[in-house]
Parts: C-alpha cells; structure tokens; sequence
C-alpha cells in the first residue's frame, strides 16, 4: 500500500500545479491514498469550499491543514461538512471541524492525524498529549496511521518523529516549505521526513514575492506579502507501506520544477 502527500500548496501557482500533476503522479505511482495539505491554497491563506473541492476533484483524498486554517473566513461556513478535511487536532477542543480522519483503501482504513507544533507558532494544546489520544484511538480501528506535523521548529519534527516511532505508518511535517533530504524509515518503522516542502512559487521566498520579503529583512518595516506569480514547483512525499505490519517499508521525496522535470 502506498501513500502519497503533497506539500502546502501555495495560492494558483500551487493549485495549478496540483491540477496538472496530481493525476500523472497518481498514474504514475498508484498511490492507494493521496492527501494535500492546503493551508496556504486560498491566495497563501486558509482554503476556500472551490479549493477544497478542487483538490478532491484532481484527485485527493482528504486535505490537511495547519496555522493558517481560519485566516479565510470563508471556512466556517463548509468546514464542519468537509468530510474529507483535517484541521490540527490540538486546535482547542471548541473549534469547529475535526483532526482526525479515516480514509478507506483496499478493504482497510488510514487513519490521518492532523497536529500542530508549539515553537514559534501560536499556543495551543500539547501535540504530544494530542498524539497519544489520538493514536490509540486510531489502533482500535486500523494499523495504518499516518500524521501530518505542521510545525516551525526542525527539532519539534524530530522529537514527534521519535516519539511515534513504532506507533504510527508515518510522520511527515509542512509548514516551512523548504523541503528536507532527511526522510528515513525509523528504527521501529515509521517512515519520517521533517519538512515535505510546499508545492506553489518556485522563484520566490516561500511562496511570496522575493522583493517583499527581502524588504521586510532589510528595513523591518510591516510589508504585505502576496503569492508570487510565474514559475511553480510541486513537493511532495511518496510512502510504501507493510499490509501486514502497518509499518513502513520505503520512504520516498517528490520534487517536480524547471529545474527536476517530471518524467512519465
Ligand atoms: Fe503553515
């Protein structure tokens, strides 16, 4: 069984991306479920009903989201009849919407947990007290659990990795966009990569306008950051998965731009 997860997707750059090769990488590698993270989808911020819907469409199977979920209001309208989307699950327990999901493939189920770090990003419930909820609720149901760590901080990734490792299929983290060569398979066997990347802007800084940003770094002077246009990447994260064990048996990167063609 494999799992394919795709990066942040970034504003129309990201999505179109998602659109034109969503179905060649599912073509390509047959993955039994496909997940997009799309926290940043609505023009670099939260995720719209359209774009929820499009991602299913181009063929995923639940979208996952992170610290920008409520920053497009629109949200609160649909999220609580998206059946197939996550918000971090140690968001407080009043929000709407739910952070676990489980996915049927092949006669079984994938859990996906969806969690948030605590580093650098606002305050919210431990995701560690979260994680443990939630997986053995997921084991009465299934061994296969993946979960998607949306975090700032390399060291909070590692440390979740660590402490799931043997418990879960998979730990992979978004939210920096940058994505990282340290995917494994840890020794219990949990596949693990600390940031999958995102999947928008290619030319830009994490998805927005260079010249912004850099502003921002060099005269400290509140800039607004829009999504760049113009050249697009797509990163993502392909997982083979033991049918017996629920453990992992091959992890995977995906990187599709200018300069990592993708090849049928
Ligand atoms: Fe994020």
């Amino acid at each position: 069984m494999r799992i394919l997860f795709v990066g942040d997707v970034v504003g129309s750059p990201g999505r179109s991306m998602v659109d034109e090769y969503l179905p060649k990488l599912k073509s390509k590698y047959n993955p039994a479920v496909t997940i997009v993270n799309g926290e940043n989808a609505a023009g670099g911020k939260g995720i719209t009903e359209k774009i929820y819907q499009g991602f299913l469409k181009a063929g995923a199977n639940l979208v996952t989201l992170g610290n920008h979920t409520w920053d497009n209001r629109e949200i609160f309208e649909f999220i609580d009849g998206a059946k197939y989307m996550i918000r971090p699950a140690n968001f407080p327990s009043s929000n709407p919407g739910k952070g676990i999901a489980y996915l049927p493939f092949e006669g079984k189920e994938l859990a996906v947990i969806n969690l948030q770090g605590r580093t650098f990003l606002p305050p919210i419930d431990c995701p560690f007290e979260k994680a443990d909820q939630l997986v053995e609720e997921a084991k009465k149901r299934t061994p296969f659990i993946f979960v998607d760590f949306h975090a700032e901080a390399t060291s909070e990734k590692l440390a979740i990795g660590w402490y799931l490792d043997g418990r879960v299929t998979g730990v992979v983290g978004t939210h920096t966009h940058v994505q990282t060569s340290d995917y494994r398979i840890l020794p219990e066997g949990t596949a693990y990569m600390t940031d999958v990347g995102m999947t928008g802007p290619y030319d830009g800084i994490l998805g927005v306008q260079k010249e912004a940003v850099l502003k921002r770094f060099i005269t400290a002077l509140p800039v607004r950051f829009e999504v760049v246009e113009g050249r697009a990447q797509l990163n993502a994260v392909l997982i083979d998965v033991d049918m017996k064990t629920g453990k992992a048996k091959k992890i995977m990167p995906i990187i599709i731009n200018d300069d990592h063609p993708f090849f049928d």
